[in-house]
């Protein structure tokens, strides 16, 4: 199969502004660091996860007490990973990525057939999605495919949404923002198939959650419970911000992110204003000076709160692509720089074998349940590689606009 590229696969070579002469100049000074650092990281992470997989299938999580914790297929952030290394070997061309990712991507397949969760869109489009882009490989369209098949037994027609957790009795039909991540498995699904019941779910999935999930200052609660007989809104609370009416920084980053995509597949402007209300929100609320929010933009004890360097890599990705669509691409483009920037200073970006071989630090799982709190998380790190990548082919496109126009 063709190798397709990450430009081409986001659209990006729709909107060239003439705003990036002066991050061209950068590229090779902050970002390529950036790059040598994650491809250091990663190749040691792999090596790692080698070792431990010898008569298992684990992927690397986060660190626990000093050392790296080790999660199996079921859990949530499966595909990170490997996900992390297709991009690696995407932005370095360095093939024993390639052969690593594929290795921990095919370790995944059972889950092509797993009911029990919202999340497979995450554990096997950041897998599988970047494999078929890069490097198909017989039979993994079709795994993807099951797997978006698996995510569409959780809608209810009824409620008009997918089903996040099965966590009864505590909620009967919840569904977090989160869930806005998942829809990209089932447009592609549709795109792969030419079968629109995948992308009809999704535009319905996202249309519900624009109507229930967002406060009139656009910012959004994380957990909105239904009544699976009726639909009926139950409750619109938290589950890992500070409060429910909170903006918990993941979340925001979530929606912005899950937005941007549909309207890449729809072509819907009602997506892509969604998209920069969010944006707008999140600009206007972030108060600190690097651009790395604090777990929850409401937390209590700001300044005193842990940073998220994950919901500051979502946003950053998210905002790029934003940035090759949106009138207002330019604010956009030079938020997400800015992010990209603060993530790849001393201050957020491991040092060469450091950080137990992840490449960021001071992300927050959950912090009301006291996991994961300041420390390396592999979404993290994936959405990084992702930013870093999408901002790379944009500095390339528009320099190849700025030689053509000499
Ligand atoms: N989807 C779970 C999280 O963002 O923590």
């Amino acid at each position: 199969m063709k190798r397709k590229t990450f430009a081409s696969a986001l659209g990006l070579t729709l909107f060239l502004s003439s705003f990036a002469p002066v991050s061209a100049k950068n590229l090779t000074i902050w970002s390529q660091k950036a790059i040598d650092r994650a491809k250091f990281q990663l190749t040691a992470m792999a090596k790692t996860t080698d070792k431990q997989n010898l008569d298992s299938a684990v992927f690397p999580r986060t660190v626990k007490d000093n050392k790296i914790k080790f999660v199996g297929i079921y859990d949530w952030t499966s595909g990170f990973f490997p996900g992390s290394l297709w991009y690696a070997y995407e932005l370095t061309g360095d093939k024993a990525l390639a052969k690593e990712a594929r290795k921990l991507t095919t370790k995944l397949s059972p889950l092509q057939y797993y009911k029990g969760i919202h999340d497979v869109g995450f554990m096997m489009f950041c897998s599988y999605g970047n494999a078929i882009r890069l490097a198909s490989a017989k039979g993994d369209t079709e795994v993807l495919v099951n797997t978006a098949k698996s995510l569409t037994s959780r809608f209810n027609p009824k409620v008009g949404l997918i089903k996040s957790w099965d966590h009864e009795p505590a909620w009967k039909f919840p569904v977090i923002i989160d869930n806005m991540m998942n829809l990209e498995l089932l447009f592609e699904a549709s795109k792969m198939t030419g079968d629109n019941s995948y992308k009809n779910i999704a535009i319905i999935h996202a249309d519900n959650t624009m109507k229930n999930h967002f406060r009139p200052d656009m910012s959004t609660y994380h957990l909105v419970s239904y009544d699976p007989e009726t639909g009926e809104v139950l409750t619109k609370e938290t589950h890992q911000g500070y409060s429910n009416s909170s903006a918990w920084a993941r979340g925001q980053a979530w929606g912005l992110y899950g937005y941007t995509v549909c309207y890449r597949y729809t072509n819907d402007k009602k997506y892509l204003e969604w998209a920069e209300k969010i944006a707008n929100y999140i600009i206007a609320n972030v108060k600190t000076e690097d651009k790395i929010p604090y777990w929850d933009y409401n937390a209590p004890k700001i300044p005193n709160e842990p940073r998220d360097a994950s919901a500051a890599a979502v946003t950053a990705s998210a905002l790029l692509e934003l940035s090759q669509k949106s009138a207002s691409g330019a604010k956009y483009f030079s938020y997400a720089e800015k992010i990209l920037k603060s993530l790849s200073s001393d201050k957020y970006l491991a040092k060469k074998g450091e950080n137990n071989d992840f490449i960021l630090m001071h992300s927050v799982g959950s912090f009301p349940h006291n996991s994961e709190v300041d420390v390396p998380l592999n979404y993290a790190d994936y959405y990084y590689m992702e930013g870093l990548k999408k901002y790379t082919d944009i500095i390339k496109l528009n320099k190849t606009k700025l030689s053509t126009n000499k």
